[in-house]
C-alpha cells in the first residue's frame, strides 16, 4: 500500500519572480545600510576565497575603501570540503566572531557552496541566539538548492546533516559570473538537483532540461544558450521554494524534495566509507534512476522516461561501479536514513512526471531489482 498524500501542482509557480541579480553592490547597498560599517563580517573557504572573493571585492569597490579594508579586516577563510562540515569549524567560527566582536546588531556575509552556507549558516543562527546572515552562493548546488529554504547544519557522529536549525538567511543574492569558475564536476553535481526539481515539477519541465544541451553549454556558451540556462535556473529555484514556503520545516510536502535521495545517501555515504567520495550530486542522479525503477515497479511511473533519465546518466554522469556484493550494505544504510518513520525504508517515488509521493515503502525484494536495474547500466 502506498501513502500518497503529497501530490501537488506546480500551476501556482508559474509567474514567480526568481532572484537572480545582476548588480550584487547594488543588492548589497539595498541591505547594509541598517547594519553599522564595522558590524560587516563575511566567511568563505580557501577556494571561493581564490577563485571568488576578488570578483566580489571588485564587484563592490563602489562602497570605498573603507569597506574594502572593512573586508580585509572581517573575513574569515576555512579549510574546503564536506570533510570540514564539522563542530570544530563552527568552534572557530564562533572563536572568529566573538574575538572579532560581532554583535546581534551584526551580519555575517557567506560566500561559498553548500558547506560555508549550511555550516556558517548554523554558527551564525546558534551565535548570541541568532545573528543575521546573507547567503551568497556559489555552486550551482547551492544556488538551486542549499542556499535556500532555512536549513542549516553540520555532519556529526559519521551522519550528514545529524545537528541543525531551521533558520532562513535573512536574504539570499545570486549572481551567476560566480559560476565561471566552478570546476565541470561540481556544476554537473549541482545540475542533479535542477533535474530532480524538474521531475517533481512537470513533463514541462523535465522536458526543457533533456533539450538543454550541457556540452555546448560547458565548452562555449552562446548568448542563447546563456539566457536559457538562466530561466532553467529560476525555474529551478522557484519549485523548490514553492515546496518549502507550503511546508518550511519539512513535516509534510517538503519530504518530495528527498526524491532520489534514500539511494542516493546510501550509495554516497558507501563511497564515503570506501574513501572514493564523489559529489553529491552524482550519487543523487543513480539514486534518482534506481528511485524511478522502483516508481515503475510500485505505482506504474512509465517505462520510458527511466530509459530516458538513465541514458542521460550514462552520458553525463556515468555509472555507479557498484555490483550485487553490495546490496545488504546499502539496505541497511537506507535502514538508518534519518528520513524514514517507522522501521521501514521511506522513499519519495513518482507515479509520472510531475506526480511525487513521499512516504512510498517499498519490498527489499523490490528495492534489490531497482539497484539490479542501476548496477546494470
Ligand atoms: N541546506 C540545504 O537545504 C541543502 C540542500 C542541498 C545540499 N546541502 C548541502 O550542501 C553541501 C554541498 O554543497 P556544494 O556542492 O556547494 O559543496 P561545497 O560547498 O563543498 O562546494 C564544492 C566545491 O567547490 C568549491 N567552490 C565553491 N564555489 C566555487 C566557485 N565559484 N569556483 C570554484 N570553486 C568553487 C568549494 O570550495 C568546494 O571545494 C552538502 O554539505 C549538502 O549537505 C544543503
Ligand atoms: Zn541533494
Amino acid at each position: 500500500m502506498h501513502k500518497c498524500k503529497n501530490n501537488c501542482t506546480f500551476a501556482a509557480i508559474l509567474g514567480h519572480n526568481g532572484m537572480l541579480t545582476d548588480d550584487i553592490f547594488l543588492e548589497l547597498h539595498r541591505i547594509l545600510p541598517r547594519f553599522a560599517e564595522d558590524q560587516v563580517f563575511l566567511i568563505t573557504d580557501e577556494n571561493v576565497a581564490r577563485e571568488c572573493l576578488p570578483l566580489f571585492e571588485s564587484q563592490t569597490a563602489d562602497f570605498g575603501q573603507l569597506w574594502q579594508n572593512m573586508l580585509r579586516r572581517h573575513t574569515l577563510v576555512l579549510p574546503a570540503g564536506e570533510a570540514h562540515k564539522n563542530l570544530d569549524t563552527v568552534r572557530r567560527i564562533w572563536d572568529y566572531l566573538q574575538s572579532a566582536g560581532a554583535t546581534r546588531r551584526s551580519v555575517v556575509l557567506l560566500l561559498g557552496g553548500g558547506v560555508v552556507t549550511d555550516m556558517a549558516g548554523f554558527a551564525a543562527a546558534c551565535y548570541q541566539r541568532g545573528i543575521p546572515f546573507i547567503n551568497i552562493p556559489t555552486t550551482l548546488l547551492s544556488i538551486v538548492d542549499a542556499s535556500d529554504g532555512g536549513k542549516t547544519g553540520i555532519d556529526y557522529g559519521g551522519l550528514k546533516n545529524q545537528i541543525g536549525l531551521f533558520r532562513p538567511a535573512l536574504e539570499n543574492i545570486i549572481w551567476l559570473p560566480f559560476l565561471r569558475t566552478l570546476p565541470a564536476e561540481q556544476f554537473l553535481s549541482g545540475w542533479a538537483e535542477m533535474i530532480k526539481h524538474a521531475l517533481i515539477a512537470s513533463p514541462i519541465e523535465w522536458n526543457r532540461l533533456l533539450a538543454f544541451d550541457l556540452e555546448q553549454y560547458l565548452a562555449a556558451p552562446d548568448e542563447a544558450q546563456e539566457d536559457e540556462f538562466r530561466a532553467l535556473i529560476t525555474r529551478s529555484m522557484d519549485i523548490k521554494r514553492y515546496v518549502v514556503e507550503q511546508d518550511p520545516e519539512e513535516q509534510d510536502m517538503r519530504r518530495i524534495l528527498n526524491f532520489g535521495h534514500t539511494v542516493g545517501h546510501a550509495i554516497e555515504s558507501e563511497l564515503i566509507g570506501r574513501g572514493q567520495a564523489r559529489p553529491h550530486g552524482y550519487c543523487v542522479v543513480w539514486g534518482m534512476v534506481a528511485e524511478l525503477y522502483l516508481s515503475h515497479l510500485c505505482l506504474g511511473f512509465p517505462a520510458e522516461v527511466v530509459t530516458q533519465l538513465s541514458s542521460y546518466m550514462k552520458a553525463h554522469y556515468g555509472a555507479v561501479g557498484f555490483s550485487c556484493r553490495d546490496y545488504e550494505r546499502l539496505l541497511s544504510l537506507m535502514r538508518h536514513d534519518k528520513k524514514n518513520t517507522d522501521s521501514r525504508i521511506s522513499f519519495t517515488l513518482l507515479r509520472h512526471v510531475g506526480s511525487p509521493c513521499a512516504g512510498s515503502h517499498a519490498s527489499d525484494e523490490q528495492i534489490k531489482e531497482a539497484l539490479d536495474y542501476l548496477f546494470s547500466l
